[in-house]
C-alpha cells in the first residue's frame, strides 16, 4: 500500500507551525501522528506544539531524544511523545512501542522513518521539509482517506 498525499501547506515562521500544532493538539484525540524530515526542520517545534494544545504543561514536555519516550498526562487527552532517532525494529518491540500505539491517547513519533514497517495503517504522517531559513514544507499522507478530512479542517479558517 502506498501513502497519499493530502495536503501541502507552507508555513513562513516557527510561529505559524506552532499555530497549526496547537489545532492539532486541539482537534486530534486517538491519533498516532509521525513526523519526518532532515536535522532542524521542526519536528520537535511541531510535536511540542501538539502537546500545548492538548492542554499539557509547557513545564512537562521535554524532548524524548535521549529517553526515547515520554508520556504527558494532565491534558484534555494522554499524550505519548517518542523519538524513534536511536531505535532498530528489535528495540521497538521490546520497549512495548506496539501497545502504546494500540493505547490510548496522541501518539506523536519523530523520526519515524526509522519503524515505518511498524506503523497501523491509520498513521497519519507529516513530512517537513526545509525551503528557507524561516520556510517549511508541511506534507500530510495517509493511507486511509479518513484523515483527509480532519486534516483539511486544520486549514479552513
Ligand atoms: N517555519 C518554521 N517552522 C518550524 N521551525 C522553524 C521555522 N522556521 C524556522 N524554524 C526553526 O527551525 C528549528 C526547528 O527545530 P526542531 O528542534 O523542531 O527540529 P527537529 O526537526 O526536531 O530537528 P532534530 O532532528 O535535530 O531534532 C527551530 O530552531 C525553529 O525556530
Ligand atoms: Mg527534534
Amino acid at each position: 500500500m502506498k501513502k497519499q498525499l493530502i495536503t501541502s501547506y507552507t508555513t513562513t515562521s516557527p510561529e505559524k507551525t506552532m499555530e497549526l500544532g496547537i489545532k492539532i493538539g486541539k482537534n486530534f484525540d486517538k491519533a498516532i501522528v509521525a513526523f519526518s524530515g532532515d536535522l532542524g526542520a521542526g519536528k520537535t517545534l511541531l510535536s511540542r506544539s501538539i502537546c500545548l494544545g492538548a492542554g499539557i504543561d509547557e513545564d512537562m514536555i521535554s524532548s524524548p531524544t535521549f529517553t526515547l519516550i515520554n508520556q504527558y498526562t494532565g491534558g484534555r487527552v494522554l499524550v505519548h511523545h517518542m523519538d524513534t532517532y536511536r531505535l532498530d525494529s528489535e528495540s521497538f518491540m521490546d520497549l512495548g512501542l506496539e501497545e502504546i500505539l494500540m493505547g490510548e491517547g496522541l501518539k506523536l513519533i519523530e523520526w519515524a522513518e526509522r519503524i515505518e514497517d511498524f506503523l497501523p495503517l491509520e498513521t497519519l504522517f507529516i513530512e517537513i521539509k526545509h525551503i528557507g531559513e524561516f520556510e517549511r514544507q508541511l506534507d500530510f499522507y495517509s493511507y486511509l482517506n479518513h484523515w483527509a478530512k480532519p486534516v483539511q479542517q486544520l486549514f479552513a479558517n
